[in-house]
């Protein structure tokens, strides 16, 4: 038997609702794979904690996590804590920095071609799109210093080289792994990395596009890499898609407003999952922070509405990274597509209303259970 350690942090508002559907998802594994266990510990994060014990996280949850396999984590924060300092988001940002999980891993893809009516953007210009967003996780402007007084306040977005080339080595083997057009199998060599940066306008931006550039040229010349403004690339995005497809690598204040974008063109931030790793994926088993890109969505919180599947499929990433269990990781993806697929595609055409559809929360997480309970069983 294999025991994973799991530290598991639901959060706010929506975030134990979806952690609720993915947890069942992680038993149904449990259950047909009798040599993994999950040793799953629950403790509070963001305005939870803070209600409990004053702060967003406290120093016994950061330790737990680094001594677990995986955090799965759901999401923070809400009005309620709108005068707290700290906030309940400098919880996960404390948890990011004590993991030194430096690569936060976005995918953005349309599951099955059935799909593209949820998106807004014409059928013809969205479909086929699949990249994945490389987030530096551990700096910029999210964790340079700080000045907050009433007549000035400031947030000095600093990198280093050493900061940049560690990421660029990330979106580098992602590009690989992820291969051109999709192609996992690297039919067509190493996807295209696109680096969005303000090197217009930043220094940390012009450090960012000399570094990373280095990194490509001493260490993967096979891998084609391309420079884009990241103000163009978010108009682009929308245009066109599909013209990214590969890994876009870019900063912490950029990446999160890109990968929400991603929620913008596949029609929903409730598909949307991520990782947050602490080197090159798959090289071996790591500690990983695996949470939806979404946030803890108050305005539907509490009415079995929100879509649990950002959140099954950051499980799934869980499984993939921080327990090389990837066939478990792609069964869950089967299923969760297999679950939203039309009927006329051999689906079960059971979505959530964020996808054009009518199913509850609880809905969507069982279904996903019954159609991976036959997958895992063939
Ligand atoms: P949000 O992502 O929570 O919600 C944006 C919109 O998307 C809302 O209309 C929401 O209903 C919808 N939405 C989000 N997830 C959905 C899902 N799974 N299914 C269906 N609809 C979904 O962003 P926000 O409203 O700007 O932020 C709310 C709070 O969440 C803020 O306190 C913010 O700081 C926090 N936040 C936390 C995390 C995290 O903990 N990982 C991430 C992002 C935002
Ligand atoms: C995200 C969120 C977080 C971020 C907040 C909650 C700290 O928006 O994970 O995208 O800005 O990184
Ligand atoms: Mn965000």
């Amino acid at each position: 038997t294999t025991t994973f350690r799991i530290l598991v942090l639901p959060g706010d508002h929506v975030g134990p609702e979806v952690m609720g559907e993915a947890l069942k998802v992680l038993d149904v594994v449990e259950e047909l794979r009798p040599t993994l266990k999950f040793e799953r510990t629950f403790d509070l994060a963001g305005g939870s904690s803070i209600d409990k014990h004053g702060v967003p996280i406290t120093e016994e949850v950061l330790q737990k996590a680094e001594n677990s396999d995986a955090v799965l984590f759901g999401s923070v924060g809400g009005p309620e804590w709108a005068n707290s300092s700290p906030g309940p988001e400098t919880g996960l940002l404390l948890l990011r920095k004590r993991l030194n999980a430096f690569a936060n891993l976005r995918p953005c893809e349309i599951l099955v071609p059935s799909l593209i009516d949820a998106s807004p953007i014409k059928p013809e210009i969205v479909k086929g799109t699949k990249f994945i967003v490389v987030r530096e996780n551990c700096g910029g402007a999210y964790f340079g210093e700080k000045i907050e007084t009433p007549d000035v306040a400031s947030d000095l977005w600093v990198y280093t080289p050493s900061e940049v080339q560690r990421c660029a080595r990330v979106s580098a083997s992602v590009a690989r792994i992820l291969g051109r057009d999709g192609d996992s199998k690297g039919g067509g060599g190493p996807a295209v990395v696109w680096s969005a940066d303000k090197a217009n306008v930043l220094a940390s931006g012009r450090l960012w596009r000399r570094v990373t550039q280095q990194v490509f040229d001493d260490e993967f010349p096979d891998i084609e890499l391309r420079h884009q403004l990241a103000d163009s690339m978010a108009m682009l995005m929308v245009k066109n898609p599909r013209g990214f497809n590969g890994v876009i690598h870019t900063d912490n204040t950029f990446g999160d407003i890109l990968s929400d974008i991603s929620g913008g063109i596949v029609g929903s931030l409730g598909t949307l999952p991520s990782a947050s790793i602490s080197g090159v994926p798959s090289e071996g088993r790591c500690n990983g922070i695996y949470e939806p890109v979404h946030g803890s969505a108050p305005d539907i919180a509490g009415k079995g509405l929100v879509n649990p599947v950002a959140q099954i499929l950051s499980l799934a990433m869980l499984l993939r990274y921080s327990c090389l269990l990837v066939e478990e990781a792609s069964a869950i993806e089967q299923a969760v597509a297999r679950v939203f697929d039309s009927k006329d595609n051999g689906g079960l055409g059971v979505r959530s209303r964020d996808m054009g559809g009518e199913a509850g929360t609880q809905q969507v997480g069982d279904a996903v259970c019954a159609v991976l309970k036959g997958i895992l069983s063939a």
